[in-house]
């Protein structure tokens, strides 16, 4: 359950009480009406400040790409926009590109990566000044054919780089580590070095390399040493560039991963750290002379700044267990109760006036959500307060990959999003109408 000792700002989690005294202002400013039966809180403040000592951490001209699939809420990407003068998005799709731009990005601050871009998605990249990685050898030979139909080099104002899988393991989840041996995702670089190198050595407009190790589980170690694999592949491609009189590959892009902390007491990695280790170990990456970095953090930037709050609507009691029925499951939890082992939160317990609520129930409790499949609980056996109909439970660090992996199984509306800054609320999203719902099934 959620404690005092959570404050390590701004690595750390928001407190508990922090929390409650938002959840009230909220109740009582009549935020959370009759309807919401859940709500998603986001707060702005934390956010900035969290943005503002990444960006503390990193050369002034990095730019930092921000994971849009971690939270794609239109009005954060704007609010973020205008938080650090570097701040850019990486996109993984094209709708996302489309909607950074709708959100007032320049081009030259969108990265576009996805696995799967089409012919007419790079061309439109490529045209709008969009620096693109390309996920693989039959992409860029696709990128190659757009270079060469384009009616004249003006008319390609992207960037290109390539993402390249270091292969330098997994962390401790599988599901979200993508540079072991084998990943779906870039071009495994002992298994094709060779390739690798003769494309760099073939293409003038191959500027930047790319590389993601995996989000959330993998050490800080792991990071710096798939930085360290294509750092010295980027070293020995820009000495045989410079002799044959190509430009130098200038675009570093390490990707994001560093890990947050979910429970309180257990400090995740400090960004500061891994900046550090990075221009140690790396130092040209922190020369502005010699590489244009991007860094593409999500979960780092988002999650902590954001929890979400279901009412209670039903209490049940059995042998041994309890079961707390809520209007989240795995609607929006999908990872938490498919993989509950790899993915948990802390929670705590408010009463309908917002008054946290202490103590532990006889019994343990159950999370339960209102889908109809048994595998709805986002967490099992939880000692917490005992819990009444009308109460509030918190679910705590929500902001990174919840609300932007919502499934509508069921049909269940979406919840209104509230954004906040010392108290003063701003609705980021509201409810969805079950009008707008019924509109996605037909
Ligand atoms: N860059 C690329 C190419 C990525 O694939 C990702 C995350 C990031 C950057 C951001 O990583 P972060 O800093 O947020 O760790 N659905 C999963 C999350 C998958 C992460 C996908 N890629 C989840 O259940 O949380």
């Amino acid at each position: 359950m959620g404690s005092e000792i959570k404050q390590n700002f701004p690595s750390g989690n928001l407190t508990v009480s922090v929390v409650g005294e938002t959840l009230r202002s909220a109740i009582e400013g009549g935020f959370i009406r009759e309807e919401d039966t859940a709500v998603i809180f986001f707060d702005l403040g934390f956010l900035e400040t969290r943005l503002r000592y990444l960006e503390s951490c990193f050369p002034q001209c990095a730019l930092h790409g921000l994971a849009i699939k971690a939270n794609p809420l239109l009005r954060v990407m704007e609010h973020v926009k205008g938080m650090i003068p570097n701040a850019g998005v990486e996109a993984a799709s094209i709708v996302e590109v489309a909607m950074a731009i709708k959100a007032g990005y320049q081009s030259g601050r969108i990265v576009y990566d996805s696995p799967v871009k089409t012919l007419p998605e790079l061309e439109f990249a490529l045209k709008t000044g969009i620096h693109i990685n390309a996920d693989n050898l039959s992409e860029l030979g696709r990128i190659a054919q757009l270079h060469t139909a384009l009616a004249s080099p003006s008319d390609f104002t992207g960037s290109v780089g390539i993402r390249i899988n270091p292969q330098v393991g997994v962390g401790t989840i599988l599901e979200s580590s993508v540079a072991g041996e084998y990943s779906k995702f870039g071009i495994p670089i002992r298994y094709r070095y060779a390739e690798l190198e003769q494309a760099f050595l073939t293409y003038p407009w191959l500027t930047g390399v790319h590389l993601h190790v995996g989000s959330q589980g993998c050490p800080m170690e792991l990071l710096l040493d798939g930085i360290g694999v294509l750092y010295d592949f980027v070293i020995n491609v820009n000495e045989k560039r410079r002799k044959s009189g190509m430009p130098a590959v200038s675009v570093f892009d390490i990707g994001g991963g560093l890990p947050v902390s979910y429970k309180s007491g257990t400090p995740p990695p400090s960004m500061q750290d891994y900046a550090r280790h990075i221009a140690t170990q790396y130092p040209l990456l922190f020369n502005e002379k010699s590489f244009k970095l991007i860094t593409e953090f999500g979960r780092w930037v988002y999650t902590n700044s954001g929890w979400t709050v279901s009412r209670v609507e039903y209490v049940k009691h059995d042998p041994g267990i309890n079961t707390a029925m809520l209007h989240v499951g795995a609607d929006l939890f999908v990872r938490e109760c498919l993989n509950p082992r790899d993915w948990q939160h802390e929670y705590s317990v408010f009463d309908r006036y917002g008054a946290v609520k202490t103590g532990c129930d006889d019994q343990p409790y159950n999370l339960a959500g209102p889908l109809c499949f048994s595998g709805d609980i986002i967490a099992k056996n939880v000692p917490l307060p005992r819990i009444e109909e009308g109460d509030y439970v918190v679910i705590h660090d929500t902001g990174g990959y919840t609300f932007s992996m919502w499934s509508r199984y069921n049909s269940r509306q979406t919840p209104r999003i509230l954004g906040y800054k010392e108290n003063l609320f701003e609705i980021l999203k509201e409810r969805e109408t079950p009008e707008d719902l019924q509109k996605f099934w037909k």
